[in-house]
């Protein structure tokens, strides 16, 4: 059974292709990274990244499926036009796609219908639903959040219960999966995710976009400097998080610094990244305690983070740890594949007609 997945929920353009018998296996992962196209805003243009992934999926298609050996030449034509009335580059490509290649051999399609922002999750959709017609195979949507740790945990065989700890530039959410088919958001952000936090304080302080690695690679420098950022909320009682009150005291740390020497920004650099891995690492922990968790996933852009990465395997003694790597971390289709194959069958498989982007999709 071969599943063709496509995630287009933010600024990667992603295409894979899995292969399920005894085991799983990826035949093919292609992801178009936009973060040139978006570097001049410190973060995701909307209206630029549905430009873009509607220029980007059918080149991104082609690759990974000649990637998979699956690349016929052929006729699979039928007229989408319909279809992409609202996207006539995208029609325009797929349509003479579809007249130089015919049906792969794919079983099913997967698409992410949310959450994610509303532009980029309808050219993803769009084009699968011109897919499905063309080539008349069933959809499986899938969740986005619910796929970077559902996929992690499906592969790697996490016990039950499981804490995942999700933050990138988009979310920050603290989940407890009791089983594969039982998760609750115990906690989320309350205002900036955790990789923006990174992102605006990084422009802040003069560094590229995207600013997490930025920071990162900043904070190995040595510097004697000592600066103080606040911990919003690493106290508290519950499972929730707060960015923006840490961005706003980096902006005026920043502002009132008169000397902003190499040595300075180093030294926000490093607490700037201390501040945010702190604050995740510890409210991480406090779940694993209060729910007897035997497995932590750390997962999303952030998780790339080495720092945090090194905290999470100093706290997690007797627990099993699925640190993710880079490939699987930031958004990908493979994770949205594993979870279509996991979910076809209790997720009614849709009818391309009725599949609709839900940009505060809930994973339960
Ligand atoms: O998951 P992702 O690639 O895309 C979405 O936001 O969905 O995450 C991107 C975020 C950005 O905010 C970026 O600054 C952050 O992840 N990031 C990092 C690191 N690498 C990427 N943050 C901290 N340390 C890193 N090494
Ligand atoms: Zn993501």
């Amino acid at each position: 059974m071969k599943i063709l997945a496509i995630e287009t929920s933010c600024d990667d353009t992603c295409v894979s292709i899995m292969e399920e018998g005894e085991d799983i296996r990826f035949l093919s992962s292609v992801i178009s990274s936009q973060v040139e196209v978006h570097r001049q805003w410190g973060g995701v243009y909307p209206t630029l990244a549905k430009r873009e992934h509607q220029r980007n999926l059918v080149p991104v298609l082609k690759k990974a499926l000649k990637e998979a050996g699956l690349l016929k030449e052929g006729n699979s034509q039928k007229d989408v036009s319909k279809i992409l009335e609202r996207e006539k580059e995208l029609s325009k490509k797929l349509s003479s796609f579809l007249s130089s290649y015919s049906k792969p051999d794919v079983d099913f399609l997967a698409v992410t219908v949310g959450p994610g922002l509303d532009p980029s999750l309808w050219a993803g959709i769009n084009f699968t639903k011109a897919l499905a017609f063309a080539w008349d195979i069933p959809v499986i949507p899938v969740n986005h959040i619910k796929a970077h740790f559902l996929a992690p945990l499906i592969l790697e065989g996490g016990k039950f219960p499981a804490v995942s700890m999700l933050a990138s530039g988009g979310h920050t959410q603290l989940i407890v999966s009791e089983s594969l088919d039982d998760h609750r958001v115990i906690g989320k952000t309350r205002d900036d995710a955790a990789g923006e936090c990174f992102d605006k304080s990084a422009r802040i302080i003069g560094l590229d976009y995207p600013g997490g690695p930025e920071i990162a690679k900043l904070a190995k420098k040595e510097t004697d400097r000592k600066v103080k950022l606040p911990r919003p909320m690493i106290g508290t009682d519950d499972y929730d998080f707060s960015f923006s009150g840490l961005k706003t005291a980096v902006l005026y740390t920043w502002r009132n610094e008169k000397d902003k020497s190499e040595e300075f920004k180093i030294a926000m650099a490093k607490e700037i990244q201390e501040a945010i891995t702190e604050v995740l690492i510890e409210k991480t922990f406090k779940a694993v305690d209060e729910f007897g968790a035997k497995t932590v996933i750390i997962g999303g852009g952030v998780s790339a983070n080495l720092n945090l990465r090194e905290k999470v395997k100093n706290r997690a003694d007797d627990l099993k740890i699925i640190l993710p790597g880079f490939d699987f971390s930031t958004d990908n289709a493979k994770m949205i594949a594993v979870t279509a194959a996991y979910e076809k069958d209790k997720t009614k498989t849709l009818n391309w007609k009725t599949l609709k982007a839900d940009p505060n999709l809930k994973i339960n």
